[in-house]
């Protein structure tokens, strides 16, 4: 099995104000000396993208916490006649490095199917970002054992056309819906199985080196408790943090939990 590398990324949604993005971000960088063997990414609201950067950084540019900065959602354009949104290369100007495309509630709130996922995903690749692509079920959906066939269709439409470049380049967060913002995590074993479905159909899509090099995160209620015994799962390399990320300590905690387990 390859040595992925671990990923902690905070996924702050539509929370905080500026003071308190600013104030997390310092906390954040001041702690990230003790997360070893893991790489963290804050992705605040947009348009506190800036603040955080700089908040993040030296005045000569340097990021001395080696903590990265990603955005919520991008785009496929490049630019033009489209009130409201961020092209990908924006998000590049301020200092992104990720991006998050087809979180849930993109899907569910605004629409967002798999082909529109699949062209933000590409135009994040083009602009030299690292997509991290959201699938997951419904508790409908795993009630009706249909969850291996909805993650799989989510997996072929979101990365449809993808070349194993295209694929070792991106991030995949398997967040069950049922688990986000709800407080019932998916167990170590449910996720396991789900992440390792994942792999194997990243295999058939590319090849079985390419699959093994992707770095897959569960996300969905991730907490500093629950953290290590995910963390432990094969086929569990990271975590996508809503709730807990907006508090340091615990986001800190977690990607020591993830770090000491890589
Ligand atoms: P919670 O950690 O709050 O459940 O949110 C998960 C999530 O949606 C991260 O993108």
């Amino acid at each position: 099995m390859a040595a992925r590398r671990r990923i902690v990324a905070g996924n702050w949604k539509m929370n905080l104000d500026h003071a308190a993005a600013v104030a997390l971000t310092k906390d954040v960088a001041a702690g990230a000396a003790s997360c070893t063997g893991v790489d963290l990414v804050l992705c605040p609201p947009a348009i506190y993208l800036e603040a955080v950067a700089s908040a993040l950084q030296l005045a000569d540019g340097s990021s001395p916490s080696g903590v990265t900065l990603g955005g919520q959602n991008l785009h496929d354009q490049p630019k033009g006649a489209f009130t409201g949104e961020i092209a990908p290369a924006m998000l590049v100007d301020v200092g992104c490095r990720w991006c998050i495309v087809g979180h849930s509630e993109r899907r569910t709130l605004f629409g967002e199917t798999d082909q529109i996922i699949n062209t933000k995903a590409k135009a994040a690749l083009a602009a030299g970002l690292t997509p991290i692509v959201c699938v997951g079920e419904t508790l409908e959906e795993r009630e009706q054992d249909r969850t291996a066939a909805v993650v799989t269709a989510q997996i072929d439409g979101s990365l449809h056309g993808f070349s194993a470049a295209d694929l070792a380049g991106t991030v995949i967060a398997y967040e069950p819906v049922w688990a986000i913002g709800t407080g019932k995590v998916a167990t170590p074993e449910q996720a396991q199985e789900v992440h390792a479905l994942i792999r194997s159909r990243l295999a058939t899509l590319t090849d079985a080196a390419t699959a093994d090099s992707v770095v897959i995160q569960y996300g969905g209620s991730v907490k500093p408790d629950n953290a290590a015994v995910l963390a432990s799962q094969p086929d569990i390399d990271g975590a996508l943090v809503g709730g807990a990320s907006l508090k340091a300590d615990d986001f800190l905690a977690i990607g020591k939990h993830f770090g000491a387990a890589g």
